[in-house]
């Protein structure tokens, strides 16, 4: 009974902030807050398993259609830059996909140790680590596939990173919000000097989301 009441509550909420507001972000002061905001609720809401249930509810869309522009397969080993506090995306991932292994980092040492706490105590250590680092740096030769998140900071300089860092043949999942022709809002990330786009898928459930599924351009490395 409480749990459906805080079910329609966290959705309307979620309709609100997301879709109505989030849609309309047009500067970077305003993304900020919104950023701050999805830290906090997650530094709150990790502590109270209805809510983190809920949570993880509205990511699985999003989650379930970036396993499948990714195509995940058996053995895979994942990389997540920017886990959270309550690591919605890492632990999808971990559960609804066939991969071997999913690291997911973050630069944030509380962070850190939330989502180790709920990892451990959903017994999803075999599958999920949550590690400390920074997705400028963090070496991304192991991982076949690469997600990285809606949220984290400087993702121009992750993406610039990755280009130089990963395999030729490693999928980066880049997540973050268009506008309705479908362009990024953040206008310092250039995707295409860096990366071949190779689909997109979008989502509305978390507001206006586009999903892009990346592989370097090689052309960039030619000694590799
Ligand atoms: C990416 S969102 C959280 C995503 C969400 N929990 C999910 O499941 O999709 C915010 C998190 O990214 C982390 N973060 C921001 N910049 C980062 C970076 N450069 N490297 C690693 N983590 C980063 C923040 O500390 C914060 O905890």
């Amino acid at each position: 009974m409480a749990a459906s009441l805080l079910e329609r509550l966290l959705s309307l909420l979620q309709t609100m902030v997301f879709q109505l507001i989030g849609n309309k972000i047009p500067t970077n002061a305003l993304k900020h807050i919104m950023d701050l905001g999805f830290v906090l609720f997650e530094k709150v809401s990790c502590k109270f398993e209805v809510l983190s249930t809920l949570y993880l509810k509205m990511y699985s869309d999003i989650v379930r259609k970036e396993i499948a522009l990714a195509n995940i397969t058996d053995g895979e080993h994942v990389l997540v830059i920017g886990s959270g506090a309550l690591p919605a995306t890492p632990v999808l991932i971990a559960q609804y996909s066939s991969a071997q292994r999913v690291i997911s980092i973050d630069n944030d040492r509380y962070a850190v140790r939330e989502a180790s706490r709920y990892v451990q105590t959903h017994h999803l250590e075999q599958k999920l680590s949550i590690v400390y680092a920074d997705g400028v740096n963090y070496p991304v030769e192991p991982f076949t596939v690469i997600f990285v998140l809606y949220g984290v900071k400087h993702p121009q300089e992750i993406l610039t990173y990755l280009a130089g860092a990963v395999r030729d043949d490693t999928r980066i999942i880049f997540r973050a919000i268009t506008d309705i022709t479908g362009q990024l809002t953040d206008r310092s990330i250039r995707l295409s000097p860096l990366f071949t786009i190779q689909k997109k898928v979008h989502t509305e459930t978390l507001g206006s989301f586009d999903s892009f599924l990346l592989v370097k351009k090689t052309s960039l490395h030619p000694e590799s």
